[in-house]
């Protein structure tokens, strides 16, 4: 089977067409999506329309797609963020909005293989940060695979002695890295962000995992960027949502 990954589009339909012209190349089997589908960008609306048309075999809610809908308040984002968030739950139209608020918590175990979650498996508000927090992570862990997002960094961490506390992490940089997943080692793995990369590189970011050629490939991939920026700035966004678009920030 091969799965593709992605998170964090934040209402980014730029950023989804780059990604539709990559489905259309690769043969995928199911898509699986990590969380906030909304927050940031100027296109919620159409985002939630275009995911939901893949027929994802899961999807499970972030923090943004949670606080649009109310059901966390807007006091722990900064005040950009929360800008976007009184923004989008403004512009939302009410069938999308009801899909938000029928999203799975995470985690969520998808076979005897993979489990996902938007932060981390013990707390889906957690950003997994840096081999300290992906050692709570591991803990929670029951899959050999568990995907996750929120950090907007695509990165591995990986746990070889399921006795030990010891943790690798890797920063997947550039395009077509590949990871090869291994019998007896554990994996934890973010594809990067789909709409609002934050490594500083602005392209937008997935992974697709082939089951059976037991690997994990990440792609960048080049979006309209300025059309995302135009409309965010239209809409009356704040401007910095713009701006980070093109640094990757
Ligand atoms: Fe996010």
């Amino acid at each position: 089977m091969r799965y593709l990954i992605f998170t964090d589009i934040h209402g980014n339909l730029e950023s989804y067409l780059a990604l539709h012209k990559l489905i259309q190349k690769k043969k995928i089997d199911h898509y699986i999506f990590l969380g906030d589908l909304v927050g940031y960008g100027a296109s919620p609306n159409e985002i939630i329309q275009k995911v939901r048309a893949l027929k994802p075999l899961s999807i499970i809610r972030g923090n943004h797609d949670k606080a649009v809908c109310g059901l966390d308040s807007v006091q722990t984002f900064n005040p950009i963020a929360a800008s976007a968030i009184h923004w989008t739950a403004d512009h939302i139209m009410k069938k999308n909005l009801d899909f938000l608020n029928r999203l799975k918590t995470g985690p969520q175990i998808i076979n005897k293989e993979i489990m996902i979650c938007h932060g981390a498996p013990f707390d889906e508000d957690h950003y997994i940060f840096g081999e300290f927090d992906a050692a709570e992570a591991f803990e929670h862990i029951t899959t050999p695979i568990c995907f996750f997002g929120h950090t907007h960094f695509p990165f591995v961490y990986t746990k070889k002695d399921p006795n030990a506390d010891a943790v690798d992490g890797t920063f997947m940089t550039g395009n077509s890295n590949e990871v090869k997943i291994e019998k007896g080692i554990k994996y934890l793995i973010n594809p990067g962000a789909l709409g609002q990369p934050r490594d500083r590189s602005p392209l937008s970011a997935c992974a697709i995992y082939d089951s059976k050629a037991r690997k994990v490939n990440f792609y960048r991939m080049e979006y309209d960027i300025e059309e995302a920026q135009r409309k965010i700035l239209k809409e009356g966004l704040p401007s910095p949502l713009a701006e980070r678009l093109s640094l990757g920030i």
